[in-house]
């Protein structure tokens, strides 16, 4: 794949003072076009800037999208590295067969990623909780409203030099949502798209007014079994076993969970990954065997979860703050990440 490169002619200042998560954006996109019949075209790099959609675009309307989230570290030794991006590569791709987008070439993602990310190097920001988080989607672009599978669709690559989701290993509360539901089987959970996410804000209102950062999700038939939380997957460290729920087909395969069961395994912290119910949960909680519990995804990372609450009973875990296992995981992958330790499983690819 041959990529256009049109560099911007205004650089942009690089935002000074806190980051926050995805507010200020590289001076550069990768932008790339598919029409059926001729298939993925017209591969650029472009200023950074507004695009010209018809208010017809059909994904305005109808949500046929997908998206992924990865970062770009700068190492204690200078270096820069992406983290498994082989893993998002494949699983956008997952959720494009889902959601009826053409499949991507993987050594082309891998190729424009690196190509963008390279070019907008200096945007990796410093800092031990700050990288390059930079999310790649694609879109369908057709201009009419009548409900059909698309023929024409964008992929696009944006980046955002961001401090973590939630502010590195500081704890959040979480509201279990026992009406509403984020997914069923054989619905959209397992894939990375919008629509998951939009489908989430009634309850994440509700829970952040009760003062709770986000919504921990039941199953969507029993409304009993935990699948996972807004903007991330879920372990719990229950009498020294590190449980997370069981990929189903409506939870997210996360890169982060996947990386944290093969951190556990080589440590040999025992993890299971099994359904486990809300009551399983609660009653832990009682019987004071609910020892930790965090989130895990990548603009989280780890994410500690110092309390929950579900039907009107709030549950402080441990002494409310980051636990020793949460804390020994987030230190091994980020040292992973960020070039500080050696790289056992593979996971670096340094630019
Ligand atoms: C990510 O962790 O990359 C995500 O896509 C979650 C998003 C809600 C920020």
């Amino acid at each position: 794949m041959e990529i256009k490169i049109t560099k911007t002619a205004t650089p942009k200042e690089k935002p000074q003072g806190p980051l926050g998560f995805g507010r200020n954006f590289t001076d550069h996109m990768f932008t790339m076009s598919y029409t059926e019949g001729i298939g993925w075209h017209d591969a650029e790099i472009i200023p950074y800037g507004k695009l010209e959609f018809s208010p017809a675009c059909a994904v305005f309307h109808y949500g046929q999208e997908t998206f992924e989230g990865m970062k770009a570290y700068k190492g204690a030794d200078g270096a820069c590295y992406l983290f498994r991006p082989e893993m998002n590569a494949r699983r956008i791709n997952a959720s494009n067969e889902r959601m009826s987008i053409p499949q991507f070439p993987e050594e082309d993602f891998l190729h424009a990623l690196k190509t963008l990310v390279k070019l907008d190097l200096d945007w990796i920001p410093d800092g031990a909780d700050s990288s390059l988080y930079i999310r790649p989607f694609f879109i369908a672009a057709d201009e009419v409203l009548g409900l059909s599978i698309s023929k024409t669709y964008r992929f696009m690559i944006i980046m955002t030099p961001s401090a973590s989701f939630f502010g590195g290993l500081q704890s959040v509360g979480i509201w279990i949502e026992d009406e509403y539901v984020r997914a069923v089987r054989g619905g959209t959970g397992r894939a990375k798209t919008g629509g998951n996410y939009s489908a989430s804000m009634a309850a994440q209102a509700r829970a952040q007014k009760e003062g709770y950062a986000q919504v921990m999700w039941l199953d969507g038939v029993e409304r009993k079994y935990i699948e996972e939380v807004g903007a991330m997957n879920i372990f719990f460290k229950i009498d020294g076993k590190m449980i997370t729920p069981a990929l189903n087909g409506s939870i997210l395969q996360g890169v982060t969970r996947d990386s944290i069961i093969t951190l556990c395994k080589d440590f040999g912290i025992p993890v299971e990954e099994r359904p486990i119910s809300v009551d399983e949960l609660m009653q832990a909680a009682d019987a004071n065997l609910l020892q930790e519990a965090f989130g895990a995804g990548t603009a989280v990372v780890i994410s500690p979860v110092g309390k929950l609450r579900y039907q009107g009973k709030e549950v402080t875990i441990g002494n409310g703050e980051a636990g020793e296992t949460s804390n020994k995981l987030y230190k091994a992958l980020s040292a992973i990440q960020r070039g500080e330790a050696p790289d056992k499983f593979n996971w670096r690819v340094q630019l």
